[in-house]
């Protein structure tokens, strides 16, 4: 009896919860935006299934029910705001808030068993469960699962490949602070400024951290360096190698665009065709570079990124995305949206050697916390396709092996990518 009347009173509240909800401000300024009616406690969630590898597909489908255009979604009490708009989009970046790169040669890609991609992979399948999972984004209860175990484990093996790359780097810097200064020993100027010219030329972004100094003056603490390197490691190196993965890929696919491509490369390089590119060659790499975009539009890298907004944001329409709420962009709705991208299900990478609305294509996300790795990443991903291409004719894999994607935080395929690679003689 008294369960009965517990359970009595637990439904009223959650009746009285949305009833409240319903008739607040902040639900009068969402409901301008297109979206279902959520249900009291699980909001829309149910409609995504319980499948994470499925939810971003049937988000997708809600956005075409829901006419193409930016609208809300609410999973549990939290509310979301997926712009798909390049207006809309333009506004998320005004939203405000309170090269080589680690210096040392490293060939993990060689080996795909290596523990540090494994480690990465894994926490991208967790955080992906847990973001579409209600219960498992409270702290505690996830701290109680063997999926946090795993996940500490696998950040464990990330931060010990972190300190590895970091005492190796240091003996490399010491080396060459070492010799700066031995050869400049009688020349009187300013020794620090010799050193700072010198790693201009030969230095990397590691060697800034692990020269960098915290407020009081003294080193910055190997850890908190461990922590930058981590999260760059983690951004940097599964985005641009899936982003490269799936060029190659899309041009296995269609022979002609990689003949363009092989052709634009035969126009830089001419006889030359062996060569590591340099900047300027990399500059001159404008059909690559729309290949590149056209790929990341048709299979999005990063699938959707998001805010909490901490004040209003008013979208260029008038209409106004209340405080509180998460504003996300969602991208595999953003690069199909045909008012942009005329027949977005073709692959058609000239759309992109045209002038476009400034925020129509952003998968580098805008505004001040954006990827601060993206020229990197341009650098990175046009170099290794140049130096592929080159050498190799990419052909689809087997037969039976067509990639089944799905929209985790990165677009991933379930059963692995296959190309074949044939050698062209050169
Ligand atoms: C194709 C390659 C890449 C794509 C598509 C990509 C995309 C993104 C996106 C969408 C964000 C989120 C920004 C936001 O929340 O507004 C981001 C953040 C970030 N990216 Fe990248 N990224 C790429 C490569 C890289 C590389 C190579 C590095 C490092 C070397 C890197 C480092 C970071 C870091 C550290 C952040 C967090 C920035 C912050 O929160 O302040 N990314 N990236």
């Amino acid at each position: 009896m008294f369960i009965t009347i517990l359970l009595f009173f637990a439904v009223c509240l959650v009746f009285l919860y949305d009833y409240k909800r319903k008739r607040s401000d902040r639900w009068k300024k969402l409901s301008e935006f297109p979206g279902d009616t959520p249900l009291p406690l699980f909001g829309n969630g149910l409609q995504l299934g319980f499948d994470a590898d499925e939810s971003s597909h049937k988000q997708l489908t809600l956005w075409e029910k829901h006419g193409k255009q930016t609208f809300r979604f609410s999973v549990g009490s939290e509310d979301w705001v997926l712009l798909t708009d390049p207006d809309d989009i333009g506004v998320y970046s005004l939203i405000k808030y309170k090269s080589s790169l680690m210096g040392i040669e490293s060939n993990k890609l060689l080996n795909p068993d290596d523990p540090y991609l494994e480690a990465s992979e894994k926490v991208i399948r967790i955080i992906t469960y847990n973001f579409f999972s209600y219960w498992r984004n409270i702290d505690f209860l996830f701290s109680l699962t063997p999926q946090y175990t795993e996940m500490m484990e696998t950040i464990k093996t990330i931060k010990q490949t972190s300190s590895e790359i970091i005492e190796t780097r240091r003996e490399i810097l010491t080396k060459i602070i070492k010799k700066t200064q031995s050869n400049n020993k009688n020349v009187d100027i300013d020794l620090e400024k010799i050193i700072e010219n010198k790693l201009n030329n030969v230095g990397c972004l590691l060697d800034k951290l692990l020269l960098s100094k915290s407020a009081d003056g003294k080193p910055t603490p190997d850890d908190v360096i461990n922590e930058e390197l981590s999260l760059l490691c983690f951004t940097g190196h599964y985005t641009t190698t899936m982003t490269i993965s799936h060029t190659l890929y899309c041009l296995a696919k269609y022979p002609k665009i990689q003949d363009r491509v092989f052709e634009e490369q035969q126009s830089i390089f001419n006889e030359n065709l062996q060569k590591k590119p340099t900047n300027n060659e990399l500059n001159q790499m404008k059909y690559l570079e729309a290949v590149i975009k056209e790929s990341i539009r048709v299979i999005p890298t990063v699938t959707k990124i998001g805010r909490q907004l901490k004040n209003d944001l008013t979208l260029k329409d008038g209409r106004v995305v209340p405080a509180g709420i998460s504003v996300i962009i969602f991208y595999e709705a953003a690069f199909k949206n045909p008012k942009v991208f005329p027949e977005p299900e073709k692959y058609i990478p000239e759309r992109f050697l045209n002038p476009m609305h400034a925020y129509a294509f952003v998968p580098f996300s805008a505004g001040r916390r954006n990827c601060i790795g993206f020229r990197f990443a341009w650098v990175a991903m046009k170099a290794t396709l140049s130096n592929i291409l080159r050498r190799y004719e990419v052909l689809p894999g087997e037969p039976g092996t067509e990639p089944q994607f799905v929209g985790r935080i990165i677009t991933e395929s379930k059963n692995g990518l296959r190309v074949k690679l044939k050698k062209r003689i050169l």
